[in-house]
């Protein structure tokens, strides 16, 4: 591969590779069968990066056959995105990155959540995934074994089926490095996004064995995941009795360090999104929103009663199960709006007129911050009944 005998495509993917498993110390490669890919916004891209995946596309870069890639959120809708507010040129950008990944046989499903669409790989199995939440979630409740990939080295081994084996693929690297005792009420799943973003400020990468965490739910684990993959670096977490390894990270955690989670803990970042903008958006779907979710802002809007300016994002196979279901006609005609394969981050919201942002997430709060936005984080309840007001 490195010889080029398998084309000019196969042999950058594997320079990349090689060159990666050479500043980490890998010893070898090792095959994935499943990839999830970032980097496809035209906002993150822009022109460069645009050309660079077409040239890539031009040089007939194949998704290897036996993996299974998937890709992230694109910066808008792809159908309704004239909607959104996004200008041409921008949507002709997305288009082409969209396309390439098409041509290079990557299944477009412009989703942070590919674990919610069927994209679940086995407990042990190694992957290269990039995209945090995407990371933390198969890391910590699938089992599988990926490292922080970027949007370049899931590319190349979707392209090549193979990555260099260090990191978070390694039986020494996923044990626990500081026990959190939540002795704080989790109420939600914004509480659990709450842990997530105070644990992730304090750890940094360092992996977190988490104990009183009760039984989260799905949307429970995506948020938390999310938020301490923000504030901190963290790519894996246990939990006593919840995650599939945490039996055996039990056996390590005699000598470390115990952090106990209370109250005023959560209080304290809750505070740290205060600021409303009156003409704000409420924003939900970061990440993007499961069937439970939409069924969730389904029941408590009724028709016309949304004064508030309420965005909602999925997949798009989410979407068209709500959409089956009813649950989008329902939101709709509350004057709320539902779009696929993007999000509050990378979606050009400053172009699209936004001016300040209400969401239920930590990761959404903290990138809306960090984008200039005046920023109040709600729980999902709390949010729709603000919105209808
Ligand atoms: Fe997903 Fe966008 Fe949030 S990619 S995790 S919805 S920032």
């Amino acid at each position: 591969m490195l010889e080029g005998e398998q084309g000019p495509a196969v042999m950058k993917s594997m320079e990349l590779l090689t060159a990666l498993g050479d500043v980490f110390g890998a010893e070898c490669l090792v095959e994935v069968d499943s990839v999830h890919i970032s980097g496809v916004s035209y906002r993150n891209l822009g022109d460069a990066g645009t050309e660079w995946l077409e040239e890539l596309a031009s040089l007939r870069a194949i998704v290897s056959s036996g993996v299974r890639a998937t890709l992230n959120p694109a910066g808008m809708d792809m159908v309704d995105w004239r909607r959104m507010g996004v200008n041409e040129n921008f949507a002709v950008g997305q288009h082409r990155i969209i396309n390439s990944f098409k041509t290079m046989g990557v299944e477009t499903t412009c989703t942070c959540t590919p674990y919610l669409i069927g994209h679940t790989p086995s407990l042990g199995s190694q992957i290269a995934w990039a995209e945090s939440n995407a990371v933390c979630y198969s890391n910590s409740v699938l089992g599988a074994r990926t490292n922080r990939e970027s949007g370049p080295t899931s590319l190349a081994s979707a392209i090549t089926g193979l990555t260099p084996l260090y990191g978070y693929r390694l039986d020494e690297n996923r044990l626990p490095g500081t026990v959190i005792e939540v002795e704080a009420k989790l109420r939600c799943p914004m509480d659990y996004s709450a842990v997530g973003y105070h644990v992730g400020k304090i750890l940094g990468t360092t992996i977190p064995y988490f104990k009183g965490l009760g039984k989260p739910d799905v949307d429970s684990m995506k948020t938390l995941g999310a938020a301490c993959a923000t504030s901190g670096g963290i790519a894996l977490w246990h939990a006593e009795d919840v995650t599939p390894e945490s039996s055996t990270a039990a056996n390590y955690l005699d000598g470390l360090e115990t952090l106990v989670i209370a109250e005023k803990d959560l209080n304290e970042v809750k505070n740290s999104f205060t600021v409303a903008h009156d003409e704000a958006t409420y924003c939900l779907g970061c990440p993007h929103c499961s069937l439970n979710e939409i069924r969730e802002i389904a029941t408590s809007v009724k028709r016309d009663d949304l004064e508030g300016n309420l965005w909602v994002f999925t997949s798009r196979g989410v979407y068209a199960e709500a959409e089956q279901k009813g649950y989008i006609n329902i939101i709709e005609k509350a004057n709320g709006k539902v779009f696929r394969d993007t999000c509050m981050v990378v979606a050009p919201l400053k172009d699209m007129g936004w001016k300040g942002v209400v969401t239920n997430s930590f990761k959404g709060a903290h990138y809306s911050l960090a984008h200039g936005f005046p920023t109040k984080i709600l729980p999902l309840d709390k949010l729709l009944r603000e919105a209808q007001r």
